[in-house]
């Protein structure tokens, strides 16, 4: 039985300033845990303390610079141990491949890996001083399941996710001999900021309060991999598993038919 979420919980959330982040403070909030916020957009934190004063923190940073996290690492563990922190702070970036630029390879990579891997400079050792008190803690990463295909113009967020679940999996191999729990969520679609840019059809599509609400039950229930919709998640899983040259047939025919649809819009 876990007894992760079951009492007031300390958690840093990243990427709270909106999305997915803002639907699970929303929901956390409301959970009655203490929570501190991050994003780049002060406006919008502030706005997020307004459900509870009293329990919420923001705590503005770039969580792909250094000095940033720095400054706020403090502010993790500074009324109570850090219990979780939740990753989630990303972007998404296509690739227009007939005008190939590796900046969106790098814009994916630095935000998505280096940021996430920058933010667990602070966060591990305030999850490590919580194991020292002999209370549980809970590292939460924020993936994908992009990458469970390849789908065409992901290459820069595809390899981005592809390289965080990795990082990921291999964190908890290495933190399971301290009894830090390493979450890993894969998302199929979710109305967000993120994806009202999309050009394209979204099959089963959930809302950011939806998503929330999946990822907070699956941490209750001690899950340590969290996937939805399964109607899309098992879609691509089975997908995936099909020969490498079918995969790549079917992955070349979306792509083709994805830019045709674009061309069409233009
Ligand atoms: N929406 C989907 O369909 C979907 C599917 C699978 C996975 N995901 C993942 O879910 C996570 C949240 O995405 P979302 O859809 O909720 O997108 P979103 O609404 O665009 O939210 C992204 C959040 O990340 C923050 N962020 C981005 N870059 C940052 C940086 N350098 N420093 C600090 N914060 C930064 C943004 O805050 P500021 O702008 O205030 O900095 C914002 O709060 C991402 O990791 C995304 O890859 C989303």
């Amino acid at each position: 039985m876990s007894t992760r979420l079951q009492g007031p919980s300390n958690i840093w959330i990243t990427g709270a300033s909106s999305g997915i982040g803002e639907a699970l403070t929303r929901s956390l909030a409301r959970g009655g845990h203490h929570l501190v916020i991050t994003g780049r957009r002060a406006e919008a934190l502030e706005k997020l303390r307004e459900l509870a004063p009293e329990r919420i923190q923001p705590a503005v940073a770039d969580t792909t610079n250094k000095e940033d996290l720095a400054k706020i690492a403090p502010d993790l563990d500074s009324d109570q141990p850090l219990d979780m922190a939740i990753l989630n702070a990303g972007t998404c970036e296509y690739l227009e491949v007939d005008q190939y630029s590796s900046d969106v390879i790098e814009a994916n990579i630095v935000t998505n890996v280096l940021g996430t891997a920058r933010s667990l400079d602070i966060a591990l050792p305030a999850l490590r001083r919580t194991r020292a008190m002999g209370r549980p803690a809970s590292l939460v990463i924020v993936s994908s399941s992009a990458w469970w295909f390849p789908f065409g113009r992901a290459e820069g967020y595809g390899a981005s996710k592809a390289a965080l679940s990795y990082f990921a999996h291999s964190l908890r191999a290495d933190l399971a001999a301290e009894g830090i729990d390493v979450v890993v969520v894969s998302p199929g679609f979710v109305k967000t900021p993120l994806t009202d840019r999309n050009d394209f059809p979204m099959p089963f599509r959930i809302s950011a309060e939806d998503a929330a609400e999946r990822i907070v039950s699956g941490l209750a229930k001690g899950k340590n991999e969290i996937a939805f919709p399964k109607r899309f998640t098992w879609t691509l899983k089975i997908l995936g598993s099909l020969p490498g040259a079918l995969v790549d047939r079917m992955a070349a025919n979306m792509a083709r038919k994805s830019s045709d649809q674009q061309e069409k819009t233009e």
